[in-house]
């Protein structure tokens, strides 16, 4: 008889994301002539940089060539991109870094990694957090059951106002250590003194630093750094995941990388050490056939000048919108966090309202999509993300309509 993976009666039943695009799709079904603005999902609409989609094209030509022609590639990505990504994200930081694996995304990396760890590691989440780092770990099965709101086994790091959100060290001794700056839902960021804090944690107690970077290319403030491994001693410690996603626009085509030092380790009931690169390896070479020849030279367009100039142009038509989501929501007296070196507004709910019960009536009231804190995590009750991935057509209409409804 075959026997089901039981995690999966343990994780909610639905995914944030896709409840949400559900509720919508129902509302819209019953209201046709209604014209509804999405700002939930962090979903880009700018296009691709014109050199990406040059580099596309000339990509897809050699494709049809056969001397040109590739077929599978290295499942740690092609040379060109890497060197790109070491040249371009990392020398510039002064970070000697070369052990990068490109991938699809940063979404599945972050979900895949828990391959490398036993089931018995204990898992701490920032609270409201990415939902994509907790299912992942209940589903293979580094929790228990859900209960009153929280998985039990899992250590919630809360960050919300009253910590400025900036999360506190755990209490008890905790191996897998979630986290994303600049923040998502939160859009908040650690300052370097802060993130230090954490690399010495995890260098005492041998825990590891999984460290989602997607939403580096929005920082403009100077004490925040780009790469966790401006960290001293962060090498040791810490994973790092970053995408072209939000930065380029590639949430469609998808290409992102991840950075797995050889100096990472993890040990056995002996205490004898794996080394993390080499066991990250084997498991992409065993599940992933790598990202597609065309995709990756699109993602190396990414650092040609013209490429980088069209990235900058977007980033400041998202910041743009930032900023008319945060005067719009300062004109009815709603509370603001984020939205400065990120691309999500993460907003107070008006006294007496849940998160949910505020989307409801956004979403009837106003025709605009946002995403509930609580579907983010028990400390997200109270709260709401708007994101500044919409068109300024959009941003402007959907902040019009918000404004009217208070
Ligand atoms: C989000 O809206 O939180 C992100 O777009 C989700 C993702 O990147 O998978």
């Amino acid at each position: 008889m075959i026997k089901v993976n039981e995690n999966f009666g343990k994780v909610q039943d639905s995914y944030l994301f896709s409840t949400i695009a559900k509720k919508v799709a129902e509302y819209q079904k019953n209201n046709p002539d209604k014209k509804i603005i999405k700002l939930g999902i962090g979903d880009v609409t700018r296009p691709l940089p014109t050199p990406c989609i040059e580099a596309m094209k000339k990509a897809s030509d050699e494709m049809g060539d056969a001397n040109t022609f590739k077929g599978y590639g290295p499942e740690q990505g092609y040379d060109f991109l890497r060197k790109a990504i070491i040249e371009n994200e990392y020398k510039d930081l002064g970070i000697d870094i070369d052990e990068v694996f490109v991938s699809d995304g940063a979404k599945c990396d972050t979900g895949n990694i828990v391959d490398l760890f036993s089931q018995d590691n204990k898992v701490a989440i920032l609270d409201p957090v990415y939902p994509v780092y907790l299912d992942t770990n209940v589903l293979s099965g580094r929790s228990g059951k859900f209960n009153n709101g929280k998985y039990d086994g899992i250590v919630y790091m809360p960050t919300t106002e009253e910590n400025n959100f900036i999360p506190e060290l755990p209490k008890e001794k905790v191996d897998m250590i979630y986290l994303c700056f600049p923040n998502n839902p939160t859009g908040t960021t650690l300052s370097k003194e802060e993130l230090k804090k954490w690399v010495d944690y995890a260098r005492e107690n041998k825990s590891i630093i999984l460290f989602d970077s997607a939403y580096e290319g929005f920082i403009v403030d100077e004490n925040i750094p780009h790469s966790i491994y401006e960290i001293e001693g962060a090498k040791d410690v810490a994973i790092e995941f970053k995408s072209f996603s939000k930065k380029a626009g590639f949430t469609g085509i998808r290409c992102a990388y991840t950075i797995v030092p050889k100096s990472l380790v993890a040990y056995d009931n002996d205490g004898n050490t794996y080394k993390l690169n080499s066991l990250w390896n084997r498991r992409q070479t065993t599940k992933f056939n790598g990202v597609s020849y065309v995709v990756q030279r699109a993602a190396e367009a990414v650092y040609t000048p013209e490429g980088q100039k069209e990235i900058e142009e977007n980033i400041n038509y998202y910041r743009e919108n930032a900023k008319i989501i945060l005067e719009g929501l300062k004109n009815i007296n709603i509370k603001t966090y984020g939205g400065v070196n990120s691309p999500y507004i993460w907003l107070k709910v008006p006294e007496g309202k849940t998160s949910w019960e505020f989307f409801d009536e956004l979403l009837e009231k106003a025709n605009v999509v946002g995403t509930p804190g609580a579907g983010f995590g028990p400390s997200g009750e109270g709260y709401f993300r708007l994101t500044a991935f919409g068109t300024h057509e959009n941003t402007i209409e959907a902040m019009k309509r918000i404004e009217s409804i208070f």
